[in-house]
């Protein structure tokens, strides 16, 4: 795939396929965006990880032309998206948080008329349609109507339905959000293939296991606005350590298996009473883990399990702000059973 670049002007931004300066927006008393700034290279994908309420919402719709910004530019595939909205829109594809799909409609239906709506010729549209259904696993349920679908399906037809006109730039809101894991790794398979045919990617998560996973880059945004960037590996990294999880075979244990912990924890103890789980960063990584398991048999604490937990984007709120990510953030993901 080919992206059609303006040149820009400025020899730094030529190329870029998204660029925002500045971009900001208000509703009301609420400022959603404050100044954000984004660059994302063509064939790339830029991951945009912030908290409910950052502002990723809002920064798609600007990108995508379907709110104005208050002040500052965007670019999308070297076009101005206020001045130059319909050849922004001929060229970028977007995947909301709510689907945008057709529920009396078959799935079949629904990309066919998205193809009218391109004013791809119908025979074409109908090719597009059963080759984007196969494409994303919906071909059982091409003729079923989407109110029979579930939610993993509807956010497989909406994703097919953005890609009808096969936009060399696309949008995706929160494209995982709600899935189940197996749904959620479908969704990034086939994000991957889009990208390894060079589609510039630009998605917002909550999780920062669905950046790492999916981003060449990512910018974490607070309150409508970058507060860091770089690869995941280098977001982890400023988290400093990793955490490590136990888990008590009985919920009495819970209070000696925190004692323990915070001997070797780099800040806070976190204590699960549900999940009889205690957690907490550890400054040198797993190299611990045989110790910290002989200090807690020592204790007298049975351990159902110990091991690492990925940073979470809590973690890394909790690192760059000093507080955390509110209660949209999720729990540290277990990676590996070490016992
Ligand atoms: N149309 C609107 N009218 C009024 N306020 C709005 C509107 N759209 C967004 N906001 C406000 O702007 C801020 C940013 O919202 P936005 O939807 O961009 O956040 P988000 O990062 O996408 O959140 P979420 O993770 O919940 O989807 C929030 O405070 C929100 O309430
Ligand atoms: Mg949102």
């Amino acid at each position: 795939m080919t992206i059609a670049l303006r040149r820009t002007g400025r020899a730094e931004n030529a190329g870029l396929a998204i660029e925002a300066v500045g971009l900001e927006k208000s509703f009301g008393p609420t400022q959603a965006l404050a100044g954000l700034d984004l660059e994302v290279e063509p064939g790339t994908v830029l991951g945009v990880l912030g908290p409910n309420g950052s502002g990723k919402t809002t920064a798609v719709r600007a990108l995508t032309t379907l709110l104005r910004p208050d002040r500052g530019i965007a670019r999308v595939a070297g076009f101005d998206v206020v001045a130059q909205a319909s050849e922004v829109r001929r060229r970028i594809g977007l995947a909301g948080q709510s689907a945008a799909l057709d529920e009396s409609l078959t799935g079949t239906a629904n990309l066919v008329m998205i193809g009218q709506l391109f004013r791809l010729p119908r025979s074409e549209s109908q090719h597009r349609a059963a080759e984007l259904l196969a494409r994303l696993d919906l071909a059982d349920a091409a003729g079923r109507g989407v109110k029979t679908y579930s939610g993993g399906m509807r956010r497989r037809l909406d994703l097919a339905a953005s890609l009808v006109s096969r936009p060399p730039v696309l949008f995706l809101d929160e494209p995982t959000a709600g899935l189940d894991p197996r749904s959620r790794l479908v969704l990034w398979d086939i994000i991957r293939s889009l990208v390894a045919d060079g589609t510039t990617v630009l998605l917002t998560t909550q999780y920062l296991e669905e950046a790492d996973q999916l981003a060449d880059r990512v910018v974490v945004i607070d309150k409508g606005a970058v507060i860091a960037q770089g690869s995941s590996d280098e977001l982890k990294a400023q988290v400093g350590g990793d955490r490590i999880g136990v888990t008590v075979a009985a919920e009495r244990d819970l209070a000696a298996a925190r004692e323990v912990l915070a001997r070797y924890a780099q800040g806070e103890v976190h204590t699960d009473p549900d999940r009889r789980v205690v957690d907490a960063l550890v400054p040198t990584g797993a190299g611990c883990i045989p110790a910290i398991a002989a200090a807690m048999s020592t204790a007298g604490v049975v351990m159902d399990d110990v091991g690492m937990l990925r940073p979470s984007l809590d973690d890394v709120f909790l690192t760059l702000t000093g507080h955390s990510a509110g209660p949209a953030a999720i729990a540290g993901e277990k990676v590996e059973q070490l016992v």
